[in-house]
């Protein structure tokens, strides 16, 4: 009884013996007025001709005698009609029946007058004097010269009627309309169980279909059969859910994905973390041991080699502690309007020391009359320092790295090129990663971690800008990005 085919069976039995219970009982209503109807208008004389036979009432008396004869004439005509005999006040004077048998002595005249005047529609049902129901009658006026006497009565369908009606059951039409009506029904009910069947047979194959992906952690795909397009209600479910579970899967592996990327960045963060810490310790367990016999320029030796360790680790904290303050939902650039040369020109100026000792030039190329930028001039300052720091790195003695500034409508474009070493192909697609150090940087493997390139992307991805890489092996290396153009309010 939990199923839906069940409940849309109870459901559909109910309705069709509802519906067929409602067929017979108004058929069986419909067939009396139908009945009566027809008597009313075949009787509709019986009256009048009865009435024309005798003068039934004179001078305010009436012939019972006549009366009683004209009844049983008109009951040959009509076994079912009763005849009575009233004044102009609906009394009844006289009828042709067994007197036990009339229990009222007055009848209602109005559906009398409405019969005669012909002002209502028939079957026209008045009082039966013989019980409490009413019924189609036949009447006229008795008349004495021009003088209203009163009326004759003819009471249609009278007890022999009903007599006959209580028995329809066992008549022809009312039994085929029965066995029609259980017919109907059970054909109805069979076509719409089956019907049910079939929908709820697809809705059942979705369901365990639900259940059997489900079960198996949405690794294996759903397998259902779907029209290309359109369909029912049924098909549009169907289709959703396989929508929903390719969205499901490829989350999942999403997920795993990201799982894995976290628990590389992890052991790539201890490694880092390590190897510097355990210099340190390797220096300083030396000088506690063999403080004493070592010179004093071995020992300032060991103690610089261990700071500049202990720097490298200073850096490398700082490098993790910002990308994961960038990474947090919360941050949001701080837009300001500010100078894209001037901004440059100092982060030349920081690094020019540096090139000087590596024999490196640095050149700043920069169009003329530029509008100000929109950014975060922290953050954008750390994008040229990161990225001026890898092109000098990567840049060998006498080279030049050159710092050029565009206007490219919307925006100004900034780019960083050396002359060094450049990255291979297929690296390109990765150096952005965290902890990612390219071959070509192997020999200074030990002195960076790969964090650079990861901290500009994340910056410019927070300024809905991006990057762009050109390299040559051996010719060198160009990385590109734009700022929008501050455009003041009007
Ligand atoms: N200008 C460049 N020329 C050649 N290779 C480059 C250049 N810039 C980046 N790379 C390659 O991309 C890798 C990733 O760069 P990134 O700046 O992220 O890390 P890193 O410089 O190695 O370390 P960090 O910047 O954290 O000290 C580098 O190791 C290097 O192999
Ligand atoms: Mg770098």
């Amino acid at each position: 009884m939990r199923t839906l085919f069940a409940k849309l069976s109870i459901a559909l039995i109910t309705i069709v013996v509802l519906m067929g219970t409602a067929f017979f009982v108004v058929d069986r209503v419909n067939t009396r007025v139908y009945y009566e109807e027809l008597t009313q208008q075949l009787n509709a004389p019986i009256a009048m001709y009865v009435t024309g036979q005798r003068d039934l009432i004179t001078a305010g008396t009436p012939d019972l005698d006549s009366l009683a004869d004209l009844a049983n004439h008109a009951m040959v005509i009509n076994p079912t009609a009763e005849i009575y005999l009233l004044d102009t006040e609906g009394n009844i004077l006289g009828h042709g029946l067994p007197p036990d048998s009339v229990v009222h002595d007055k009848v209602d005249l109005r559906p009398i007058r409405s019969l005669i005047d012909g002002s209502a529609t028939m079957p026209i049902r008045g009082d039966d004097p013989r019980g409490s129901s009413r019924k189609v009658f036949s009447a006229f006026e008795v008349r004495t010269g021009n003088q209203l006497e009163g009326y004759l009565y003819v009471v249609l369908g009278g007890q022999k009627y009903e007599e006959l009606a209580n028995d329809i059951g066992s008549s022809y039409v009312g039994r085929a309309n029965f066995y029609i009506a259980i017919v109907i029904v059970v054909l109805t009910a069979v076509v719409g169980l089956l019907v049910f069947g079939l929908l709820t047979k697809r809705l059942k194959n979705l369901s365990s279909e639900m259940q059997r992906v489900g079960a198996s952690g949405f690794k294996s795909q759903p397998n259902l059969a779907l029209p290309d397009s359109g369909g029912d209600e049924i098909d549009q479910l169907t289709r959703s859910f396989v929508t929903m579970s390719d969205q499901i899967q490829s989350q999942i592996e999403q997920l795993q994905e990201n799982d894995r990327l976290r628990r590389e960045l992890v052991s790539n963060i201890s490694h880092d973390l390590r190897t510097p810490l355990s210099a340190v310790q390797g220096y300083l367990e030396t000088l506690i041991i063999r403080g004493n016999t070592l010179s004093d320029e071995e020992r300032s030796r060991y103690l610089n080699i261990a700071r500049k360790h202990i720097t490298r680790l200073g850096v490398l904290i700082g490098d993790l502690f910002e990308l994961s303050k960038l990474d947090s939902a919360s941050v949001t650039p701080n837009l300001e309007a500010f100078s894209l040369p001037e901004l440059v020109q100092d982060v030349a100026q920081e690094f020019q020391l540096e090139a000087e000792n590596k024999g490196i030039t640095v050149v700043i190329d920069a169009a003329e009359d530029l509008a100000f930028t929109l950014g975060d001039i922290g953050l954008i300052q750390r994008v040229l320092e990161n990225l001026m720091r890898n092109a000098i790195r990567f840049t060998p003695d006498g080279g030049t790295v050159t710092l050029s500034i565009r206007d490219r409508q919307q925006n100004i474009a900034v780019s960083v090129s050396d002359t060094g070493s450049g990255i291979p192909d297929k690296e390109i697609p990765r150096i952005f990663d965290r902890f990612y150090r390219a071959v070509s940087g192997e020999e200074t493997k030990s002195d960076s971690s790969g964090l650079g390139l990861a901290i500009v992307k994340r910056i410019l991805d927070l300024h809905d800008s991006s990057i762009t890489v050109e390299s040559k092996l051996e010719h060198g290396t160009r990385f590109e990005f734009e700022l929008p153009i501050y455009e003041e309010a009007a």
